[in-house]
């Protein structure tokens, strides 16, 4: 293993493709993927929904900068962050001591399509989902803009989305080839 296997961040909104474009990009470099939902899930033994129900936001804010900051390995993983996990201050900084952070972008009304009828999304149990998602789009999109790439992955064959972020991760950690 060389230093180049450092792991690979996607940030970004909900329903703009991040596990299925981690988990083929992950198959792509030979390296691990994990999704930072599904790791907190399994080790508080309970789905986000009732984490969110049971303890609040606060709590499941608290689970993700504790699995951000050593809640996996720190080489050779492809992580799909949840949505809102660099959205806290300091969450973006932390990302980047540990790897290559993108951040997949879709419209606002590509994910409202995407996401409006989910039911495992907590912060979207609201009466008016439609409105929540435009409120937490505009609130964190200048968040993400600090992340640098951007990947759109609107209306493109995913394929071609992975190859893009591959291309990224690549020039970015070639100068860490030995
Ligand atoms: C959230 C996004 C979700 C999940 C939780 C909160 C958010 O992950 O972490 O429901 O705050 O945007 P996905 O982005 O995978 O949907």
């Amino acid at each position: 293993m060389t230093s180049v296997d450092i792991n690979l961040y996607l940030v970004g909104f909900m329903g703009t493709g991040k596990s299925t474009v981690g988990r083929l990009v992950a198959r792509q470099l030979g390296f691990k993927f994990l999704d930072s939902d599904h790791e907190i899930e399994r080790a508080q033994g309970r789905p986000v929904g009732k984490i969110f129900a049971e303890d609040g936001e606060t709590k499941f804010r608290a689970l993700e900068r504790e699995f951000a900051e050593h809640g996996h390995p720190a080489l050779q993983c492809v992580v799909a962050c949840g949505g809102g996990l660099v959205v806290p201050p300091g969450m973006l900084e932390l990302l980047r001591s540990r790897g290559v952070v993108m951040c997949l972008h879709a419209p606002i009304d590509t994910i409202i399509r995407r996401t409006m009828h989910t039911t495992h999304r907590p912060l979207l149990q609201v009466e008016n989902p439609e409105q929540r998602l435009r409120e937490l789009y505009a609130q964190r999109e200048e968040i993400y803009r600090r992340t640098g790439t951007i990947v759109l992955t609107d209306s493109r064959p995913l394929r071609e989305i992975a190859a893009h972020v591959l291309r990224v991760y690549r020039l970015e950690t070639a100068h860490l080839k030995k």
